[in-house]
């Protein structure tokens, strides 16, 4: 299954420059098989920022397990990449214990706070959908502090003081501002420019004197957000859920229009739940469930994938992707129809991943054709989904040596997340309320349309798509073979399956499997992207002669993924080529 080569790792790949990064992406998709991740003896890392993978292999090389190195990237990660993720934010992250071979969900998603409501975005009679995504309003309950703290509590080995070190460390130092920090500030400019901190941290005068992207390599220090590691590392979660650090947040969110307060934050909990088990071909699965819908589609589409194919999905045959893809629209039908918070709203997800149900799914399935629109989602309201080939979320994944596991999603939602800053604190805050159906039907930041199961309600989770995953050894079922997830809103569900079938079903080593041109279906809108060279040309032609509209667009998504090799045991990593990570290990 791992072909490991002798060759350059891609690793290294990843310190290179985005065109020659993309170019290596072009090379792989092109049929070379020539790059290959090296092997590691010990645990192995991947994340989206080379100095969050080494501040895991920090904790790894001090003894530290995989949680111990999780969470220190988790925190790095909240200051080098604060345009994807941030201690504002929230997530998911399974944790495999390998000694008692069992695996934990934890949900530190955010939660909506005890003043919002489904009108909460509606002014003059219509509603406005800015409210939901810049500024105060757009703020959820932060869990993802609690959250890296929980895990830290329930299966770390290290001090805390000690797993944030590393994050002090790169607040202090800086992080230089890239060609995707510009683009994305550039994109979020406006946002920006309407919060003072915002403002002060991420952007830098223009020579008019008016705050603009920065230039490339500008230095962006965050101090303040150093001294509230540096709490957090003394005291715990507690200051930000209770103490000064609460009344800091809830002061500048209400101020500027906001409604979290700090009887909100205080509410705040995390949730430690039963993964979403699946298998496929013998490979047991773990993934995220409710509220997440990201883990329920990737179950939904590898067993209808399964039912199809009983004897295997063919690498870049037309029928195969036409399955995958006609697998993808189904499960999109049934997220728009079903997932909400389990809390709130029943989601039968047993039955939605039983054999019975995927058989009714496929009932109107046709190998030759598209099933139309609206035979899978009457009176669907199709729109433009405008961020598709953003990013602004971050996945890493961890094996350690002895066989622990980590897979951990973790987002602010948009670029800069709110855009809003508590003052004095560094502290970027989400925009995760864009995740409700703020108005069933109505598409979202992502073109997605969700249903009255994911309305607004307080203390409610929005449904996700994020889907950290781990895929188990058929020999031995205790051993983890393959731990990612990505980022990419809607795209992540598609990302991780095509991972995953090109590991189980294709025999790809893991680079491969990670930069291979990607094809991505959310049913609404009813098209079919596709990445730059991802397939060839007749291949294309031959799902387009099927009815599926075809969309070429940028490359996309942010997969990380690590893997232990069952011939060998030897663990390989790989971080996606299309952006800035890293994937490092342990000799
Ligand atoms: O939880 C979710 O599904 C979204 N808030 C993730 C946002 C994301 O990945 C942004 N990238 N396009």
């Amino acid at each position: 299954m791992v072909h490991p080569g002798g060759t350059p790792p891609l690793m290294r790949a990843a310190r290179l420059g985005r065109g020659l990064r993309l170019g290596l992406l072009a090379a792989l998709v092109a049929g070379s098989s020539a790059l290959a991740a090296r092997p590691y003896r010990g645990g192995v890392v991947a994340t989206a920022h080379p100095a969050a993978s080494e501040a895991a292999l920090a904790m790894l090389n001090r003894g530290g397990n995989a949680v111990d190195a999780a969470i220190a990237a988790a925190f790095t990660l909240a200051v080098v990449d604060p345009t994807h993720t941030g201690l504002g934010g929230g997530g998911f992250a399974l944790l495999y214990d390998v000694r008692s071979r069992t695996t934990r969900a934890l949900d530190f998603r955010e939660m909506a706070p005890a003043g919002a409501g489904p009108t909460m975005y509606v002014r003059n009679g219509r509603l406005d959908p800015l409210l939901a995504t810049d500024g105060a309003l757009a703020v959820a309950v932060p869990g993802a502090v609690a959250g890296y703290f929980d895990a830290l509590s329930r299966a770390g080995t290290l001090k805390p003081a000690v797993v944030i070190a590393p994050a002090i460390r790169a607040a202090r130092r800086g992080v230089v501002v890239t060609p995707m920090y510009q683009r994305l500030a550039a994109r979020r400019l406006d946002c920006l420019r309407a919060n003072h901190e915002a403002t002060r941290i991420f952007l830098r005068p223009n020579a008019a004197g008016v705050a603009d992207v920065p230039p490339l390599g500008t230095l962006i220090s965050q101090p303040q957000l150093a001294a509230t590691l540096e709490t957090l590392a003394k005291e715990g979660p507690s200051t930000f859920y209770r103490g000064k650090l609460a009344r800091s947040i809830a002061s500048a969110i209400q101020k500027l229009g906001g409604i979290v307060t700090v009887d909100d934050l205080a509410g705040y909990h995390v949730i430690a739940r039963e993964p979403l088990r699946g298998s496929y071909r013998g490979y047991p699965i773990a993934t995220m469930p409710p509220p997440s819908a990201g883990g329920l589609t990737l179950l939904q589409v590898l067993g209808m994938a399964e039912l199809l194919q009983p004897s295997g999905d063919v690498y870049g045959e037309p029928e195969s992707l036409h399955i995958y893809v006609e697998a993808l629209r189904r499960a999109f039908a049934d997220r728009a129809k079903y997932v909400g918070d389990p809390d709130f709203a029943d989601v039968p997800v047993a039955q939605l991943t039983s054999s019975a149900h995927l058989r009714e799914l496929l009932r109107n399935f046709d190998p030759r054709r598209a099933t139309p629109l609206a035979e899978l989602l009457p009176q669907a309201n199709a729109a433009p989904g405008t961020l598709a080939g953003e990013k602004h979320t971050t996945h890493l994944s961890v094996i350690d040596r002895w066989g622990n596991a980590v897979a951990l999603t973790t987002t602010i939602n948009d670029a800069f997340g709110s855009c809003v800053v508590a003052p004095g604190t560094g502290i970027l805050l989400n925009n995760q309320m864009d995740d409700f159906a703020s108005s069933p039907g109505q598409p979202n930041l992502y073109g997605l349309v969700m249903g009255e199961a994911n309305a607004i309600a307080p203390g409610k989770r929005p449904v996700s798509s994020m889907a950290p995953t781990i895929v188990f050894q058929k020999e031995d079922q205790a051993r983890a073979l393959l731990v990612t997830g990505a980022a990419g809103g809607p795209t992540i569900p598609s990302s991780v399956l095509q991972v995953a079938m090109h590991l189980m079903d294709h025999g790809f080593d893991l680079t491969s499997a990670v930069a291979h041109g990607r094809l991505h279906h959310q049913l609404l809108p009813d098209e079919l992207r596709v990445e730059p060279h991802a397939y060839d040309p007749a291949t294309l032609k031959a799902l387009a002669a099927k009815g599926h509209q075809l969309e070429q667009r940028e490359p996309w998504g942010d997969a990380q993924a690590v893997m232990e090799d069952p011939r060998t045991g030897l663990r390989y990593g790989a971080s996606d080529p299309r952006n800035e990570g890293a994937a490092v290990g342990q000799d």
